[in-house]
Formats: structure tokens, sequence, C-alpha cells
């Protein structure tokens, strides 16, 4: 059955089950991140599989320069505007730094607060190390976890594509694998080199979400105000833009601001007419 987008027919809601028996069909799975209830729409209408509510929000929506500042207040507040846009596809919110590395504690009632007050269907949560036990932790607890390995923006100090020697690959092919084991249903693949991936995937019997990972992956994800062009600036490499909004929200405000200069706008057909007979009447009461 072919999950393309069809105005008609309500498509089924995406499980994890779901991504699971695509990864087994070997049909790609499409993910992309969403901030608000537009966004959400947007990527419910488009039919992808997958909608992240990524802490890259922090930069692409709240205007912070890195993802570490963001806090959970502000991502609940976008991840229960994006569950009220979506449908069908499964919705994961990204736990942001500092909300979930402390202690098992902290993780499963950060997890818990982010699933009872946006709805989201999973959380995500970044790195290895101590993360592989929070993550178990808060799989324990109910709810599913979806891990990130390879660049890791809450705490990357160097923000180039990670595991580019022998030693650093195998880091993250160990990183992948305790994930895995500790009951993670999916992983993200950020910005490795794509024979880093081909070499871990045998391993892994979870989908993979890739982002400047190669082709090797289970799907792809990326964000969604750098694939239309809303984000300013160079793109990453590994981004593919599909659009160009910012040049056409720059060119329809400039327009409409050249309207409202030169009286162009509003025109009466903009504007509300009084009943009749009534504007006479009001000249006279005034
Ligand atoms: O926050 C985010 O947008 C992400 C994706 C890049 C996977 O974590």
């Amino acid at each position: 059955m072919s999950d393309a987008p069809d105005a008609g027919a309500p498509r089924p809601r995406v499980t994890i089950e779901r991504l699971a028996e695509r990864k087994a069909r070997r049909e790609p799975i499409v993910m992309v991140t969403a901030y608000d209830h537009p966004s959400a729409r947007a990527a419910d209408a488009a039919g992808v599989d997958v909608v992240l509510v990524g802490d890259s929000a922090a930069m692409t929506v709240l205007g912070y320069d890195s993802t570490v500042p963001i806090t959970a207040d502000e991502m609940i507040m976008l991840a229960a505007a994006v569950r009220r846009g979506l449908t069908s596809p499964l919705m994961v919110a990204d736990l942001p730094f500092g909300s979930y590395e402390d202690s098992d504690e902290q993780a499963v009632a950060t997890a818990r607060r982010f699933a009872e007050s946006t709805g989201c269907d999973a959380v995500k949560i970044e790195g290895g190390g101590a993360i592989v036990d929070r993550a178990h932790a808060i799989v324990a607890a109910g709810i599913p976890v979806m891990g990130h390995v390879g660049l890791t923006p809450q705490t990357a100090v160097d923000f180039r594509a990670q595991g580019r020697t022998a030693e650093a690959a195998r880091d993250i092919r160990d990183a992948a694998l305790a994930l895995q084991d500790a009951g993670c249903f999916a992983l993200v693949f950020e910005a490795i080199p794509g024979d880093v991936t081909e070499a871990v995937m045998p391993g892994l019997r979870i989908p993979v979400i890739g982002i400047g990972a190669g082709p090797g992956t289970d799907g792809q994800v990326l964000v969604f105000h750098d694939l239309l062009g809303i984000s300013e600036g160079r793109p990453a490499r590994f981004v593919k833009r599909y659009a160009d909004l910012r040049a056409d929200m720059v060119a329809g405000v400039a327009a409409y601001a050249d309207d409202v200069r030169s009286r162009r706008y509003p025109a009466p057909e903009h504007g509300y007419a009084m009943a009749a007979g009534e504007a006479e009447r009001l000249r006279e009461l005034l």
C-alpha cells in the first residue's frame, strides 16, 4: 500500500510498529521537523511518517544561537501546538538540554511531563554514555525513546561531521548498539560519513533516520525551515532546498508595505459596508 498523500482518504496513524514494518520492507521513512500549528498541518498534509518537534526550534523559531538555551516550557508550548495540527504522523518531541541528563529520575519526570502535556508519542534524547541509562529509564516508564548519535548539537564542541576516524566511528557504533539494547525504538544518525552508516547499519534492528548520514539509513529527516528555504544564511552541506520561502515572504511583505504606502491597499473590496441607509442616519446622528 502506498503512503502517498491522498486528499480524499484519511491516512492511518503512524505507529512505532508501522515504522518497524517499513524498515523490514525497506520502505524509506520520511521525517521532518515542525514547531507550530501551520508547519504541523503542512507536514501532515504532505503525508510524512514522523514529525519531530526538534530543539532546533531554538534557532529556527526562537532566535537563539544554539539549541542549548531553549527550555522545557518553551518546547512544550511548541509541541502542544504541533500536536493540535497532526492527524497521522508519529510525533516525537526533543527533550531539551539540561532537562534529562542528571539522573534517571529527572529524565523520567521530564519525559512524563512532555508526554502528558503535549501528547507526543515519543521523546528524543541525544548521546551515548550515561544517556543510555536515561533512555532505558524512560522506556521502562512506558514512554518510547528515539536516540540520537553522531553530531549531537546539545553537547557538541565541534559542529563538523563526526566519526571520521575508525575509532570515532566505532564509538558511534557502540553508542547506537547500546541505545538499541536500552530499548530505543529508533535512532537519528546526524552528520556522519556514509561509510560509517553502511558499517553500522547491519547491527541495528531498529529504524535509523539520517540527517547528513548518507543514503544508507532507513529514512531521512530535514529541518522544516532548511528544506523550505525559510532559514537565513548558507545551509549545511546535507540540506537540499525544495523551496525558497524566505524570498517569497520578504517579497510578499515588501509588496504589502508598498501598497500601504502608495494607498493601493485597502481597496473597496477589503472593507465593510453599513446596512442600507445607515450611513446617512449616522451623519445626521453625529
Ligand atoms: O532538533 C532537531 O531538529 C533535530 C534533527 C536535526 C534531527 O534533532
